[in-house]
This record gives C-alpha cells, structure tokens and sequence, in this order.
C-alpha cells in the first residue's frame, strides 16, 4: 500500500489555538485525520511529521526520497511555515531527491505581508495550493492520487 507523507514545519503544532482568523480552528491532529481519512479513499495511508526545526524537515525529505525511490511513497504534501520564504536548504532538499512535493499554504499568503509572497519551495515544488484554509491538504492528496 502506498504512502503519502504530511509534512508540517514551524508553528503549525500550534494550529487551532494559534492566529484562528488566519489559520482557522482544526489543530494539527484533526488535519492529520481528514489527511488519512482522504487517503483510504484511494487505499493510501498517510505518515504525518511536523517539526519546528529545519534539519528534521531535511531528513524527512531525504527519507522520504528513498521511499519515492522503493515505490512505497507516492508524493510529499509539505506546509513549511516560514520557512518558505527562507529556506534555501529546503529548496535544495527537495530538488535532491526525486519526489512530488505539493506545497500547501492555509492562509492566502499573497494577500498577506510582502515577505510571504515569495517562496523558496515553488520553484521545486510540483504544485501549490494557497489560501483555501486546511482543505488545501486533502487537495494536494487528492492531486497527488488521482
Ligand atoms: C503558512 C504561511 C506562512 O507564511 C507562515 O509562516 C506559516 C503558515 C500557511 O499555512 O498559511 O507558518 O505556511
């Protein structure tokens, strides 16, 4: 059976609780579940990981390219916080490995601050979906199964 990864980075741990007007009121388990209940649709599990440090988003990137590599994964749906307006690294993560990355974003950033408009992950990314809230996930898994 194939997997998909739900990768999270900074602050998303704090969802439900943290800037409700922008991100809205599921937490981060609530996403979690709505991800793997979309998944079954398709015989699919999900594996979830959320970090708050970068590295640990490196390695999972890097583990999940082997698992792309082995036919275990079909694809990675990546929130990463702020660091998508900094990370180079993680740029330079996901084009080392040779997954589908769709990059997903809960709030409209281009409708936010200046910093949030540009993204190191695009570039790399197989897709993007901003703005339509926690609903961007099960999208991103239904791009990436159907
Ligand atoms: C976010 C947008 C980022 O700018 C912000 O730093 C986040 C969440 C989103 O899901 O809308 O942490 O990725």
């Amino acid at each position: 059976m194939k997997k998909i990864l739900i990768l999270n980075g900074p602050n998303l741990n704090l969802l439900g609780s943290r800037e409700p007007t922008q991100y809205g009121h599921e937490t981060l388990a609530d996403v979690e579940a709505n991800c793997q209940r979309v998944a079954q649709k398709w015989d699919c599990q999900t594996q979830a990981f959320q970090s708050n440090i970068e590295g640990e988003l490196i390695n999972a990137i890097h583990q999940a390219g082997v698992e792309f590599k082995n036919g275990s994964l079909a694809g990675i749906v990546f929130n990463p916080g702020a660091y998508t307006h900094t990370s180079i690294a993680l740029h330079d993560a996901i084009k080392g490995v040779d997954v589908p990355v769709i990059e997903v974003h809960i709030s409209n950033v281009h409708a936010r601050e200046s910093f949030r408009h540009h993204s190191y992950i695009s570039p790399v990314a197989a897709g993007t979906i901003v703005g339509m809230g926690t609903k961007g996930y099960e999208l991103a898994i239904q791009f990436l199964l159907d």
